[in-house]
């Protein structure tokens, strides 16, 4: 029997990347709310994964489950049933291996931002030198150098969002979950924030569970998107978005853009 590799075998060895390791595994997560009028299934047996560096979304109707989804994982809630862990650890609460951006500012008002971002070194008792340190890496990182002082009132929301992905990476999370963090800016704000985010990806080699309504958000910043439905709430197609697609705006108005798109609203539609 011939035992060396044949050619394509080689070949195959040398081009093919790393496998990247699982980050997220979600295990037949179910989440059952009681109500006064009975209970209701949320989410209905979703099995998912993220891998390490890879950037992933989940897009469905209203009341399909995804913040549910990204609240189990952030151990802000139990799961009624199934498993979650990262990096092979169980997730049973929140911790510092995960940072959380919601759509809602939720900085500190009484804090400037630069103790915004410094908040969660300062709790783990990180010395002061170091929080500068750090804090000054993602000001810039964001944007924000000349802002330190500042108080969140005096912030935009674009800059508001800034500071709490700061704030978030400032731990030095495992991986960022980040729950419709762009929702609530107009529309030339949240272009330049997804185009921070992509940048801050590569940067940090972050890994990233993001949700979005907005098809052409969740095609442009994604590897892979979930679509979910609702009632139960429930993964009905993983789609891999093309690199070529992936971060390029110009290709917007291109047939395949058209295409996937059309595909992902017909499957949300359906
Ligand atoms: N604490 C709760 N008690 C009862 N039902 C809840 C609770 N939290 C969420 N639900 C229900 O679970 C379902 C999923 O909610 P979830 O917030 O995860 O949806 P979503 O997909 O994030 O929606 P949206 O896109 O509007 O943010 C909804 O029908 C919601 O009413
Ligand atoms: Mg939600």
């Amino acid at each position: 029997m011939n035992t060396f590799p044949s050619q394509t075998e080689q070949h195959a060895a040398v081009k093919r990347p790393a496998a990247r390791a699982s980050k997220i595994i979600v295990d037949s997560l179910s989440k059952t709310y009681t109500t006064k009028s009975g209970s209701f299934t949320a989410l209905d047996q979703v099995s998912a994964h993220i891998l390490e560096n890879e950037f992933v979304t989940l897009v469905g109707p209203s009341g399909c489950g995804k913040s549910t989804m990204l609240r189990v994982l952030a151990g802000l809630e139990e799961a009624s049933s199934g498993s979650a862990s990262i990096a092979g650890r169980r997730i049973t609460g929140p911790g510092a291996d995960r940072g959380v951006v919601f759509q809602s500012y939720t900085l500190f008002p009484w804090l400037s931002v630069r103790d915004n971002i410094e908040f969660g070194l300062e709790l783990k008792g990180t010395p002061k030198l170091q929080r500068l340190e750090v804090s000054d890496k993602y000001l810039e990182l964001v944007g924000l150098t000349k802002f330190a002082d500042a108080y969140p009132k005096q912030l935009s929301g674009g800059m508001k969002q800034r500071v709490a992905i700061a704030r978030a990476l400032a731990n030095s999370p495992e991986m960022l979950l980040m729950d419709e963090p762009f929702a609530a800016l107009d529309a030339q704000t949240r272009s330049d924030m997804q185009e921070l985010l992509m940048n801050i990806q590569k940067h940090e080699h972050a890994t990233i569970l993001f949700i979005t309504h907005d098809i052409d958000e969740a095609i442009f910043l994604s590897e892979r998107l979930y679509v979910m439905k609702s009632r139960p709430g429930r993964i009905v197609r993983e789609i891999e978005i093309p690199a070529a697609m992936r971060q390029n705006k110009e290709l917007r108005d291109s047939e395949p853009f058209i295409q996937l798109k059309r595909e992902i609203v017909d499957l949300l539609h359906a």
